[in-house]
């Protein structure tokens, strides 16, 4: 059977047609997820945190298992919501206060989720190559920010 392939290119329409504003948003959080990791060959970890008062709290993941709960301007991910930034670490030793929830993790991108200002959580990517994430796959992710960031209310707020 001639393998399937999920392309970078398609990550954004993949992501739109899998969401559903009629389920609730930890089922559309967890099929977007699993798009993205499925899509990013280089990811070894793929996730999102979820931002509350000014604390990111793991939400649906794939990988091994990684810290439940960051605050924000800590690390790659509280730094990216804290600053309302994409981070991209091409060695994630280079980066100071890196938290390692794996010590294979060589590089990372964090990618803020955001609407009307207010950060409502991060997507995360974690690989065990060095530089394996680049401008454009910032430019796809932050584009599938925009799409999560419409399925969170003010009541989720963080800050
Ligand atoms: N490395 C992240 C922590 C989350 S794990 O990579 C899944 C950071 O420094 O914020």
């Amino acid at each position: 059977m001639e393998e399937y392939r999920l392309e970078k290119e398609e990550l954004i329409n993949n992501v739109k047609a899998i969401i559903d504003d009629n389920y609730p948003l930890y089922s559309n959080l967890s099929s977007v997820v699993c798009l993205i990791k499925e899509t990013f060959d280089d990811a070894s970890w793929a996730g999102l945190y979820i931002a509350n008062n000014d604390m990111l709290y793991v939400g649906p993941y794939q990988g091994s298992v990684a810290c439940i709960v960051i605050p924000f301007n800590k690390g790659v991910c509280g730094k990216s919501a804290y600053k309302k930034q994409t981070i991209i670490v091409d060695d994630v030793n280079e980066f100071e206060g890196h938290i390692a929830c794996s010590s294979k993790t060589k590089s990372e991108i964090v990618v803020p989720i955001i609407k009307d200002d207010m950060v409502y959580g991060v997507i995360d990517l974690d690989s065990e190559r060095y530089s394996a994430f680049d401008d454009d796959d910032a430019k796809i992710l932050e584009g599938i920010a925009k799409i999560l960031a419409n399925l969170f209310y003010e009541d989720n707020k963080s800050n």
